[in-house]
């Protein structure tokens, strides 16, 4: 009798004593968690976001910019996202896995161009070792060309969604004005240089890992995109590279930049898994549209600040990313105008 195999590893996972040997990492590259820096989180920016209207904005923009140069991540309180937005937009989340296997294999697709799709690991047509996660994808911007493709159960899916994503994206965008003031541009010119803009969601799924310490859940990277916020539920997995090489586990809103010609780099991130608590994130990755050339602002380049990469439209760094399959943490240096390592 044929038995089949498995595709999502929430499937594999239930029934799973041992970590099956396609996510075993090599020793040199596993996530040695015993190591982590247990008093880095202090030192994690938190950025309080009331004042961002009215007089104390000046200060607030000051404080995201010195978050950007130093470890490209913070931390933000007063968000404006009400808590009922957040906590449907969980519980949903945890309602589509928690379907039956059938009613997830729907929406299954490898291939990374599809806008909607649930997949597993990060790109299994192009990877060698397979990471401990499923993960649903779905494009939010503009919504109504979006939304009739998502997932129509649980029932409340798509509306608590919806909600979220209108409320992630009026936030980037509060932000990605408050970076280009930091930066000395006008408060609109990121979000211009976005072009018609796009805007992606992940819903990660963790499942317990009878072995944690032999695989991760995404391991080191730099999200593709212009910025990142992370919606995460109670469990913590996420860890940042920090700037002594040490990794930092923390409980976050992360950002995560590009286009600012190298003034602002992109934090380098993984996450880890546990052997006890499933866990479920809900990174949303404001972007520029596949056709908006990237290039840096002209006020940040002069004869001392050349540009520091080759002008490149995201649609070409968007695929050189999924292809990639994570095994490099940056692919920005692929378009390097001074390469430091071979390109592949
Ligand atoms: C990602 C990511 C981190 C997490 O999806 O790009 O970095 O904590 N997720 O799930
Ligand atoms: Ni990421």
């Amino acid at each position: 009798m044929t038995q089949t195999a498995a595709v999502l590893l929430a499937d594999v996972a239930c029934h799973a004593k041992y970590v099956p040997s396609r996510y075993i990492r090599p020793p040199s590259s596993r996530p040695n968690i015993a190591d982590v820096d247990a008093s880095g989180s202090a030192i994690i920016p938190l950025v309080d976001l009331r004042d961002l209207s009215g007089p104390g904005r000046a200060a607030v923009v000051q404080a995201i910019g010195s978050a950007c140069r130093g470890h490209g991540f913070f931390q933000v309180a007063n968000h404006g996202i009400p808590d009922d937005v957040i906590t449907s937009m969980l519980r949903v989340a945890r309602e589509f896995f928690r379907q039956p296997e059938s009613e997830r294999l729907k929406m299954y697709s490898d291939d990374p161009s599809r806008t909607t799709r649930l997949s597993t690991s990060f790109n299994t047509r192009t990877e060698e070792v397979a990471s401990w996660r499923d993960f649903l994808r779905l494009h939010c911007f503009p919504l109504e060309d979006y939304v009739h493709e998502w997932p129509a159960n649980p029932p409340a899916f798509r509306e608590a969604v919806a909600e979220y994503a209108m409320n992630a994206r009026r936030l980037a965008l509060s932000l990605l004005g408050a970076i280009s003031e930091s930066l000395g541009l006008e408060t609109d010119w990121l979000a211009a240089a976005l072009g018609k803009q796009a805007q992606h969601m992940a819903v990660n799924y963790y499942p317990p890992c009878p072995e944690p310490e032999l695989t991760y859940g995404l391991p080191g990277h730099k999200d593709p995109n212009a910025i990142t916020l992370l919606l995460q539920d109670g469990v913590s997995g996420l860890q940042i590279l920090g700037q002594n090489g040490r990794w930092i586990a923390v409980d976050p809103v992360p950002g995560n930049l590009v286009l600012s010609n190298d003034r602002y780099k992109s934090v380098i991130h993984r996450a880890v898994v546990n052997n006890s608590t499933e866990r479920i994130s809900v990174p949303t990755f404001y972007c520029p549209s596949p056709e908006a050339v990237i290039k840096p602002a002209p006020a940040l380049v002069d004869e001392e600040h050349p540009a520091a990469y080759r002008e490149f439209t995201y649609g070409e760094y968007y695929d050189k990313f999924w292809d990639r399959g994570l095994q490099r943490e940056s692919c920005l240096d692929m378009f390097s105008e001074s390469p430091i390592c071979d390109p592949i």
